[in-house]
């Protein structure tokens, strides 16, 4: 479809902005653009602002910057893509990009799908890890963030011709599992219910804490659990199993995909793991324990404690290990909250001591953590499931879906649309309201959590922007006109001030899914689409679609707008609807 660079329209122009005048290319010049934004953007679409920058790095002398600017631009190559090139003062090049050729490669969307401007990664699979809770432990609000980052990654990538395998690494071993068993031994050794468990999930741990015999029991227990004693074993397998039908609920309620391979699955691969780790000379004796020590890292990374029992760590370099040579996943991410970044900092460093991971972070095979930041609420300003009173995950949902019911009703819904229609709009609503407000926050931004902020519907949330997808969907189809027929035959033109800056919001899809993905920050498709929805309010405030003369035209900006919308909200997990 469009070659290398997809939809992309930045890295297409970027391409013009490669100038060598000289056959050695002792002065080679490869320039930036960036899309312009508020008072600059009356300077061009695109700028270029590093020249300067680039200039100095090649020992230009500043006198010369405006003189080589003006060269560049005389010498730019000839394109369709531009209307005019400027420059206006030193270090800045302005770039307004043609409307017929907008115009154009929205047609070519039309006919040829959204699927031709999805973003060409380096890679073909990826694994992404997240949610994975803790066996046992109750699912809260501060269970949010891990799905719901998680799954918009892997549509991101999925977009990208990535294959994705994702991945739910629940907490299913250890000594946490050694604490939480003997304690029901002790306290529920017949029934057993989710409650007893998420009871038990939180005393066992206080237990441990004070109580020393207890403690050493449940140490004892992990190494039980971990060589497969049978006892120990069937107890594992039946809290597991009660503990998955609670957990899954809300993946399936949140409408996320996830296979579980958690911890305990890759202890199998621990044995060979540390053998090769140890003929590669890595791993060192210290005060009884296995450890690889880490250049500039205090503590090493243990691998095998002094009791024989494995770690958290030690499951996380294995499963690493077998992302790498058994699924060949070539970008592996973890999502997770922001305070275990020292846990995969290390968990990275020994995997590139060990030649697992190259030296750049930035080359393929590469390993990411998606950290984000805490939603603080319950007792110690903290979700725990440990200590706090917690609100369940499933609540929240619920309440935002009762929220959306009842604003539906106030705006007499009921007597238009059938209870179906109702009911299925509200969980529509209620759901994209909750994964909005969490993805259009930077994910390293922590915040507290309120039911009021959370279930807003007015200003920046899922509410305008599902609006303005069923809004441009009813303008479609009160005029009529078959849109497939149209995309065939119809010309577009972006004449008005609105329709060009629509259709300029359009192109810059590919760039914006291409560094929300790369950078994996969420947060920039979010802000992309929210500006998409204001932009195509503007157009549909400010030009007649409908019965005008330039109808066809504006129909098919119309649908454009549809498709690109409703990619974004497929790519953030919501749920588009037609009317509201
Ligand atoms: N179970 C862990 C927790 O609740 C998260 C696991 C994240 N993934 C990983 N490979 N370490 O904190």
């Amino acid at each position: 479809a469009e070659g290398e660079f997809g939809g992309n329209l930045k890295r297409q122009l970027e391409k013009l902005f490669i100038w060598a005048p000289d056959p050695n290319n002792a002065l080679y010049l490869q320039l930036s653009l960036v899309a312009s934004k508020g008072p600059n953007r009356k300077f061009g679409d695109y700028q270029c602002n590093d020249i300067v920058h680039r200039l100095l790095s090649l020992r230009v002398p500043g006198d010369y910057v405006e003189q080589i600017e003006k060269t560049v631009v005389e010498n730019l190559p000839a394109s369709e893509m531009v209307k005019s090139c400027s420059v206006t003062g030193p270090g800045f090049i302005n770039v307004v990009i043609s409307a017929e050729y907008m115009a154009k490669s929205i047609e070519k969307m039309l006919i040829n799908g959204i699927d031709t401007w999805a973003p060409n990664l380096p890679v073909k699979r990826a694994v992404v890890d997240f949610y994975s809770p803790n066996i046992a432990e109750a699912i809260h609000v501060g269970h949010l963030r891990s799905p719901i980052i998680g799954d918009t990654l892997a549509r991101l990538l999925d977009y990208s011709k990535v294959e994705v395998l994702r991945r739910n690494h629940v907490g299913d071993s250890g000594t946490q599992l050694g604490m939480l068993i003997e304690y029901l031994f002790e306290n529920f050794p017949a029934v057993l219910t989710i409650q007893d468990l998420e009871v038990s999930y939180k005393l066992s741990k206080k237990k441990f804490d004070k109580d020393p015999d207890f403690k050493k029991k449940a140490q004892c227990a992990a190494v039980l659990l971990q060589n497969g004693d049978p006892v120990y074993f069937e107890a594992w397998a039946r809290i597991c199993e009660i503990s998955r039908t609670e957990s899954t609920k809300v993946i399936q309620r949140l409408q996320v995909k996830l296979e579980e391979k958690g911890q305990s699955f890759y202890i199998p691969y621990i044995p060979n793991m540390i053998e090769e780790l140890t003929t590669k000379g890595l791993v060192e004796e210290m005060n009884g324990a296995r450890v690889i020590s880490i250049q500039d890292v205090k503590t090493p990374l243990t691998l095998v404690k002094k009791d024989g029992g494995f770690t958290y760590r030690t499951t996380d370099m294995a499963a690493l290990w077998y992302r790498l040579n058994e699924e060949k996943a070539e970008w592996i991410i973890y999502v997770t909250d922001a305070g275990q970044r020292e846990h995969f900092d290390k968990l990275f460093k020994a995997a590139r001591k060990a030649g697992w991971l190259p030296a750049n972070d930035t080359t393929y095979p590469r390993a990411s953590h998606v950290g984000f930041g805490l939603v603080r609420g319950g007792e110690d300003g903290r979700f725990r499931s440990w200590y706090s009173k917690t609100v369940r995950l499933v609540s929240l949902l619920n309440e935002a879906k009762a929220c959306s019911r009842m604003s539906l009703l106030k705006r007499g819904k009921d007597k238009e649309w059938t209870h179906e229609e109702l009911d299925q709009t509200a969980e529509a609503v209620g759901d994209s309201l909750v994964k909005f407000a969490d993805l259009k926050k930077n994910r390293l931004t922590s915040y507290t959590f309120s039911y009021d902020k959370m279930l807003c519907d007015k200003g920046k949330t899922a509410v305008y922007l599902l609006y303005a997808h069923a809004r441009i969907c009813s303008i479609i189809k009160k005029s009529g006109k078959d849109i497939d027929e149209l995309k065939k035959a119809g010309k577009l033109a972006l004449d008005h001030a609105d329709e060009r800056a629509l259709g300029l919001h359009l192109l810059r899809f590919s760039e914006t899914v291409e560094e929300a993905c790369t950078k994996l920050l969420p947060h920039v498709l979010c802000e992309y689409l929210y500006g998409l929805s204001k932009q195509s309010s503007k157009f549909y405030k400010n030009c007649q679609v409908n019965g005008s003369a330039e109808e066809t035209s504006r129909l098919l900006l119309c649908e454009a707008t549809a498709i690109v919308i409703r990619k974004c909200f497929h790519l953030l997990g919501i749920t588009p609807v037609y009317k509201l």
